[in-house]
Formats: structure tokens, C-alpha cells, sequence
């Protein structure tokens, strides 16, 4: 006779770290399957895109896009398709981040960054290339649903343009050197990383049944709470953790006159608004219950995150 199968209410199979192991294995082989080859021509674009997007991260927008995909039953074909897009925006975003005439940095995911290590004009490209990769992804035919598609387009889209990401990113430019006040900093944070954060969440959730609109609230409430969260958590991490620990050059914020919320608040309350930022976010996850226990195991690992 078998043994009686014995479900636990509060936990699910497999562990939050083999789940996480799981997801950034499958985004991987996703990437690297989707990723024009290297030696397609033009080789050194493609050997520079591959550089820019394999093999390293945290690959936390992958992460949030199958969390919110088990609050509506989505499949993982479709999340695997979202979440690769959405890191695709991300790995773009970086590579421009850390060109000399943004933030100039050397060093990213413990390796040169792309235009160091390939040139700036190759970075450039790098840059625009994955942008559209990650559209032409999301628009694929075997998605299986047109109208559903068409607005999580609409989504990335506005998430990562001037009312999203590189629009946060032109405020951080021109604040160099500039005291923000609390509302004024949240904003730029709310755009530079909120807005792609945000969309992981609502794109993974997409790609399921549709959600009430209560749910779908409440959903978006966590999303933007969860993106000005890691970017707080970030701010901190510059300012507290090694260069090695981090993959990319700690103390650039201080060094570079960047407001941040260290600048703006002290180390100690910058973690105080981490603390409430998760509590907030957690709050908002209520009325899912136990489906939202992946979201939620991952709002604790982007608030202790060592990098
Ligand atoms: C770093 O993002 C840049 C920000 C938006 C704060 P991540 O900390 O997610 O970087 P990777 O992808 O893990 O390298
Ligand atoms: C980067 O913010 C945000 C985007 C790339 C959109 P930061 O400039 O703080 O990111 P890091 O610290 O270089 O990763
Ligand atoms: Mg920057
Ligand atoms: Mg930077
Ligand atoms: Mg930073």
C-alpha cells in the first residue's frame, strides 16, 4: 500500500531558494536560446548582446513575473516569454546605466561592464538591440492570445520609455549633485526602477486568468511598493556593502553626488522605510492568501539581499 500523501497548509513544494534556482535556470536557457547566436552576423553585436544578458543577475523581474503568475493560473510558457522580456529591458537599461555619459561605471555582475569590455558605440547598440528583442518576444505568434499581448506591449512599453524607466533615469541626471525632497526622490525612483518592477508583477499576472478588478488593485498597490523597495534596498547596499559582495563599484552614490535616500534620510531611516516599504507591500498581498506565498517569500528576499 502507498503511504498517505500528507500536505502541509502553509508551505509548498519545492523551497523558495529551488524554486528561485528553478525560474533562473529556465530564464537562462530562455535568454540563451532567444539570443542570436554568436557567430550570427553581425558577431561582435550579438557576442556583446549575449555578454550583456547571460550569465549573471538576480534575475528578480524574471522572479516577480512567475510569482504573479501563480495568482492566476498562468502557464509557463507564456510567463517564460514575459519574464524574458522584461530582463531584456532590464539588462539594456544597465548596459546604458553604466555608459561613461550616465553613471560611467567599470565593473557589472562581477565582470567589465559592456562597453568596457566590448566599446561604447557596440554598448550603444547592445542597448537598443535588447529593447527590441524583448518586444519582438513578447509579440511571438505561439503567445496564443492577440489581444492579451497587445496590451502587456502597451505595458513594457510604457514601463521602460520617458513615463517609465529612461524617463527616471533623465531625473537622476539632472539631480546630480541636487537635494531632492522626499516626494521629488520617490518619483525618480518610482520611475527609474518602480516602473519595470511593476510591470514584471502585472505582466506575470497577465498571463493567467483575468483578476477582479479588486484584485488587480491591490496586486498593483504590492508592485509599487515592491519597486520603490528595491530600489531603497539598493541606495543601501551602495553605500553599506563591498564591491566584491555587490559585482559593481560600491560608494558610487556618495562619490557621484547622487541624491539618494541615504543622502536624503540617513542609513538609519532609509532601512526604517525599507522595513515599512515590506510591511506595506506584504499588506497589500492579504486578500491572495497562500497563492501569493512566492511574491511574498520574494518581497523578504529583495528587502535582506546582500547584492
Ligand atoms: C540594479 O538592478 C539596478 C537597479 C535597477 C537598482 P539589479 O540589482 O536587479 O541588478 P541585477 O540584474 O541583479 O544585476
Ligand atoms: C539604475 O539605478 C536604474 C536603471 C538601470 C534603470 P542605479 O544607477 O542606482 O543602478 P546601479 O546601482 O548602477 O546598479
Ligand atoms: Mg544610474
Ligand atoms: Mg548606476
Ligand atoms: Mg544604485
Amino acid at each position: 500500500m502507498s503511504e498517505p500523501t500528507v500536505v502541509h497548509a502553509n508551505s509548498r513544494e519545492p523551497s523558495f531558494a529551488d524554486w528561485m534556482r528553478g525560474v533562473q535556470a529556465q530564464l537562462e536557457a530562455a535568454l540563451a536560446r532567444n539570443l542570436p547566436p554568436g557567430e550570427a552576423i553581425p558577431g561582435r553585436l550579438h557576442q556583446a548582446m549575449r555578454y550583456a544578458s547571460l550569465d549573471g543577475g538576480k534575475r528578480v523581474r524574471p522572479l516577480l513575473v512567475f510569482a504573479a503568475g501563480d495568482l492566476t493560473d498562468a502557464a509557463r510558457e507564456r510567463l517564460e516569454l514575459a519574464a524574458s522580456a522584461v530582463e531584456l529591458i532590464h539588462s539594456y537599461s544597465l548596459v546604458h546605466d553604466d555608459l561613461p555619459c550616465m553613471d560611467d561605471d567599470v565593473l557589472r555582475r562581477g565582470r567589465p561592464t559592456c562597453h568596457v569590455e566590448y566599446d561604447e558605440a557596440t554598448a550603444l547598440l547592445v542597448g537598443d538591440s535588447l529593447q527590441s528583442l524583448a518586444f519582438e518576444l513578447l509579440a511571438r505568434e505561439d503567445f496564443g492570445d492577440g489581444a492579451r499581448q497587445l496590451e502587456m506591449v502597451r505595458l513594457l512599453a510604457r514601463a521602460s520609455g520617458s513615463c517609465g524607466m529612461a524617463g527616471g533615469q533623465s531625473i537622476d541626471l539632472e539631480s546630480v549633485g541636487k537635494t531632492l525632497n522626499q516626494p521629488e526622490l520617490e518619483l525618480m525612483h518610482a520611475l527609474k526602477t518602480g516602473a519595470l518592477i511593476r510591470a514584471a508583477v502585472i505582466l506575470g499576472a497577465l498571463c493567467g486568468t483575468p483578476l477582479s478588478t479588486t484584485e488587480r488593485e491591490a496586486l498593483d498597490r504590492f508592485a509599487k511598493r515592491a519597486g520603490l523597495l528595491f530600489q531603497v534596498v539598493d541606495d543601501i547596499l551602495d553605500c553599506t556593502a563591498s564591491t566584491a559582495t555587490l559585482g559593481k563599484t560600491a560608494g558610487k552614490d556618495a562619490a557621484t553626488e547622487k541624491p539618494t535616500y541615504v543622502s536624503l534620510l540617513g542609513l538609519e531611516r532609509a532601512r526604517e522605510l525599507a522595513a515599512d516599504l515590506r510591511a506595506q507591500a506584504l499588506q497589500a498581498l492579504n486578500l491572495f492568501g497562500e497563492r501569493s506565498q512566492r511574491l511574498v517569500e520574494l518581497t523578504d528576499f529583495i528587502t535582506r539581499r546582500k547584492f
